[in-house]
């Protein structure tokens, strides 16, 4: 990591640009300011992350992401939530954006008027700076998104470019007529097809056309001028001495444009994340990349780093992939489709990991590959049709309550919204006030937490999931969100139902304390680091999936039923991964399974599931 790869590969993308040079060394001094105006303890915070073999790979990190308005009210209340927190155990935080965002035109805060201003609704920057002091005092980490992709069109760029001011109109992709617009459309999906179509928008102010593949209000950063870019690095530097952790970059799959193209993912894309841990690393080393890039499972990986920068992009990625294929097993109650993709995933760099979840603030995405399916045996298109029907209502006997998300009639596509819980079957399990079906749910919701806590990576609840929250419909009487169904998963927490933790039988102390008890077991057991350590166990059963975990002293079968059948599986299969004899100890349910003939079987229950350590 030097000065001259960051040249590099600053004039790989700008090298005919006639601010190239002197957007290189502006660049630099940037990051010479940086470095001067970080705090001493963040540098020695650096210094003992760097110490370790990768900080972030560890089995002793376990995240949440939550709405800070929608959690705790406002920042300065956050701090007497983290007891809260880590009474579960976690200890990193993603807060979802806070900087200053218009009610109304927000995104849930993804559409950026004020980089630098935490906006009013949560504070201050003072109140954010006093949080992460007092998370750091608890050995908490913090993670915070940078909007790279755009802004608000109330940005003050925005608004000087719909003034006429050309420096500012050079920030965004804006043209006097459709000529251009027509030539991107071509090739560019639409991403929210129903309520913000095509990819362009006409800005009366101005009388010019201006990119916005997101909403309408939120403006597309043009990343071929030098300018933005080092504009931006700036922000994430100034990020990074808040005292950052992990800074999640939203949308990286889309901030080079190239017509003739979908636009995304191109490799200019990869470029910049390149020169932007370039510059992380030589200005604030203990702050980790997270590359939100929710695209096909080939594409994904790279955001790792290709050729000599394997490994030197982005730390972490989400495993969007592998969430939807829980969602796909929990459905079909068969994990064939789960076990073509491995070969693909388990191609992650040593050194990096993933972002391991059930459910996050946004939808659930069908994005791998038909092939996957099909090696399954199934056809791709009746497949997700089933999954789609299945998880919004139209499928007769599924107990999932949930919806569809940006349905494109031109292409048949659909994503899915709804909270874990509902899903799962809770919500209706308590409607029909069903108590198996309530225990069936909370079963899942278990089911899917575990397969994700153990699968290598860091894992990230969802606010509301630890005691299972159920859909909220409130959204549709607020129009500011009623237009984007992913809000009836966004539950604003009522402290009185989060109190019943400590009522036992209840539904949220069974789950809260469930979800504690993995949780520790996860730190418990060190060889569930993301070390590149997992082997899918041939299942011998399609309604199982089960993994192996090993370092130098531990052996760790980790087995899911996603059946709602009992299941068995032959002891064969921990014969084939070297466990011939003896006993395995299932730390979940504490107790002892002798390995048996091949013959006979490992029982499991219903969804049930078993973290079984060889011990002899
Ligand atoms: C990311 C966010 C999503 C947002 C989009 C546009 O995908 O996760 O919530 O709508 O970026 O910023």
């Amino acid at each position: 990591m030097n000065r001259e790869v960051l040249r590099q590969l600053y004039y790989e993308i700008y090298g005919s640009h006639p601010l190239c040079e002197s957007g290189f060394n502006d660049l630099i001094q940037t990051l010479k300011n940086a470095v001067q105006s970080r705090e001493r303890q963040l540098k020695s915070l650096d210094e003992k992350k760097l110490q370790k073999d990768k900080w972030f790979l560890s089995n002793e990190l376990m995240g949440m992401s939550l709405y800070v308005d929608r959690f705790a009210g406002d920042l300065k209340s956050m701090s007497s939530k983290l007891d809260y927190l880590n009474e579960l155990g976690v200890n990193v935080l993603h807060l979802m954006p806070i900087f200053e965002s218009p009610a109304g035109e927000s995104d849930g805060g993804y559409a950026v008027s004020n980089f630098r201003k935490v906006d009013e609704r949560f504070g201050s920057l003072d109140e954010l700076i006093a949080l992460r002091k007092e998370m750091h005092s608890r050995g908490m980490y913090l993670m915070l998104d940078i909007v790279l992709n755009h802004t608000s069109h109330h940005h003050e760029w925005a608004l000087k470019a719909k003034q006429g001011d050309p420096y500012y109109q050079d920030y965004y992709y804006m043209y006097e007529n459709r000529w251009l617009p027509n030539q991107f459309d071509e090739y560019m999906p639409d991403i929210f097809p129903e309520s913000a179509p095509g990819n362009f928008t006409y800005d009366e102010a101005c009388g010019k056309w201006v990119m916005t593949v997101f909403h309408q209000y939120q403006w597309d950063l043009n990343y071929t001028n030098p300018r933005v870019l080092n504009e931006m690095i700036d922000t994430i530097l100034f990020y990074a001495n808040l005292g950052v952790d992990v800074l999640r970059i939203d949308a990286p799959a889309f901030i080079w444009k190239q017509t003739g193209t979908s636009s995304q993912n191109l490799p200019q894309a990869h470029t910049l994340l390149r020169l932007i841990k370039q510059c992380v690393s030589m200005t604030a080393p203990g702050m980790a990349l997270l590359g939100e890039a929710i695209v096909a499972p080939k594409e994904i990986m790279k955001y790792f780093g290709t050729d000599e920068f394997v490994a030197k992009e982005c730390d972490f990625a989400y495993n969007a992939t592998h969430m939807a294929l829980q969602w796909d097993m929990l459905a079909s109650g068969d994990t064939r489709v789960m076990l073509a993709a491995q070969h693909e995933l388990l191609q992650k760099p040593y050194g990096t990991s993933w972002i391991t979840y059930t459910r996050c603030h946004d939808d659930i995405g069908l994005g791998y590959d038909d092939y996957m399916i099909e090696q399954a045996g199934k056809n791709p298109y009746y497949h997700r049709k089933f999954l789609k029907e299945y998880y919004s209502g139209g499928f007769p006997d599924s107990p999932a309550r949930g919806a569809l998300f940006s349905s494109n009639p031109k292409t048949g596509d659909a994503r899915i919204s709804g909270s874990l819980a509902s899903l799962c079957g809770l919500e209706k399990a308590m409607y029909d006030q069903d108590q198996f079906q309530i225990e069936q749910s909370i079963q899942k919701i278990l089911l899917m937490q575990a397969h994700s806590f153990f699968l290598g990576g860091l894992p990230m609840l969802f606010y509301g999931d630890e005691v299972g929250y159920t859909n909220d419909y409130s959204y549709l009487q607020d129009p500011g969100k009623s237009y984007d169904n992913r809000w009836m998963h966004r539950p604003i927490i009522n402290w009185q139902k989060n109190k019943r933790i400590n009522t036992p039988d209840s539904i949220e102390y069974t789950i809260f304390h469930s979800t504690q008890k993995l949780i520790q077991l996860r730190k418990k057991l060190e060889v569930i680091s993301d070390k590149s350590n997992l082997t899918w166990l041939t299942p011998h059963t399609i309604h199982v999936a089960g993994y192996m975990r090993v370092d130098q002293h531990k052996k760790i079968y980790c087995i899911f039923n996603f059946s709602k059948e009992t299941a068995y599986l032959t002891w064969y299969a921990f014969k084939e991964t070297g466990t011939s004899s003896g006993t395995v100890f299932d730390h979940w349910t504490e107790k002892e399974f002798q390995i048996g003939e091949d013959h006979e079987h490992l029982i499991i229950a219903p969804y049930g599931f078993y973290i079984l350590e060889s011990i002899a």
